[in-house]
């Protein structure tokens, strides 16, 4: 297929939500309109596919969308998509709408339904965009900053009442298996301790000899950040509580970390990223690629083995965080 062939596209978020992935959504359809070629967004992510639930999408259509949260288009976690059949229906609706390329804005469980279908003739390009910022092969997925920026702000309020009642607040973030957005958040607040999924720590010199020590030194309150991979923050209340006798307190931050308005990062490389997926189909190749960050800048890798690997944490973010809690 030459560019000048690909008439139409489609786009689709699917997963968890991220705050920017309507930044990517709008610089798909602008790209492509510029070039004459048309959107179908698909709504509800992969079941939207294989129930054809799906909407033109115009320069207008996108309009207003830059500064706001979650998706325009719904998303939706399908395991229909994990079957056989749900994936050659989807593959159906999208030769039946006679879409030439699909841009799929998600996490890694995302492009493994991007995958299927590129199985099936489709070209395919994932765009990473999940606030767990898992996805191996690049250096940044959108969402990440806004719900670090999030949950700073939510943990900064804790301290003031942890600080007043001299407390210990146990703060559970998200992050999945990961504990990328729990290493950052941690770091961004100061917390005594980070317990993380990729980093086994001794909970009694991690947690308990540093609390006993601040106290000793003059410290009345202290905030440990739990990823939620790791372990509850419930859990590790009740040892804190028992093994310091300071009064601990839970805060679950959930949900709160997947909304708000998208950051400056996300807003701009987001529409970096869309940019970059709608101009790879609409190049008329057949691609299975993942459009990535690396060293500031956005490119494109191959799908399958970009996601071949784990995302292990960044090794001196550790090493710092250890540095500045003792
Ligand atoms: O993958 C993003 C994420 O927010 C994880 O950090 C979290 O564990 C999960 O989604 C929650 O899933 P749901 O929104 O389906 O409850």
């Amino acid at each position: 297929m030459t560019q000048k062939q690909v008439k139409r596209i489609g786009v689709l978020t699917s997963g968890g939500d991220a705050p920017g992935m309507n930044a990517v959504i709008r610089a798909v359809v602008r790209t492509a309109s510029s070039q004459g070629v048309s959107v179908l967004g698909i709504r509800r992510g992969y079941s939207g596919l294989i129930s054809g639930d799906l909407v033109e999408l115009t320069r207008r259509s996108v309009d207003g969308l830059l500064n706001r949260g979650g998706t325009m288009l719904y998303t939706a976690r399908c395991m229909e998509m994990f079957t056989e059949e749900g994936q050659e229906k989807a593959a159906l609706t999208c030769r039946h709408m006679g879409l030439q390329g699909l841009a799929v804005i998600g996490g890694d469980g995302s492009f493994r339904g991007a995958l299927a279908l590129s199985q099936r003739g489709l070209a395919v390009v994932g765009i990473p965009a999940t606030i767990d910022n898992d996805i191996c092969c690049t250096d940044y997925s959108i969402g990440f900053d806004t719900a670090c920026n999030t949950a700073i702000d939510a943990i900064d309020k804790l301290r003031d009442t942890m600080q007043s009642h001299e407390r210990c607040s146990v703060v559970e973030v998200m992050g999945r298996e990961a504990g990328h957005l729990a290493l950052n958040v941690g770091v961004g607040v100061g917390a005594t301790c980070i317990l993380l999924p990729e980093r086994h720590v001794d909970f009694e010199h991690a947690v308990i000899e540093p609390i006993r020590m601040g106290r000793l030194s003059g410290r009345n309150h202290h905030l440990i950040i739990v990823a939620e991979g790791h372990s509850s923050a419930q859990d590790v209340a009740v040892k804190v509580q028992e093994s310091t006798g300071m009064d601990a307190r839970v805060t679950i931050l959930g949900h709160i970390q997947r909304g708000g308005q998208p950051s400056a990062q996300d807003r701009v490389i987001g529409t970096q990223m869309g940019c970059h997926a709608a101009n790879l189909l609409l190049a008329g190749k057949k691609p299975t690629r993942l459009v990535i960050s690396k060293d500031g800048d956005v490119v494109d890798c191959d799908m399958e083995e970009g996601l071949a690997q784990k995302k292990d944490l960044s090794q001196s973010l550790f090493e710092a965080a250890l540095a500045v809690t003792k």
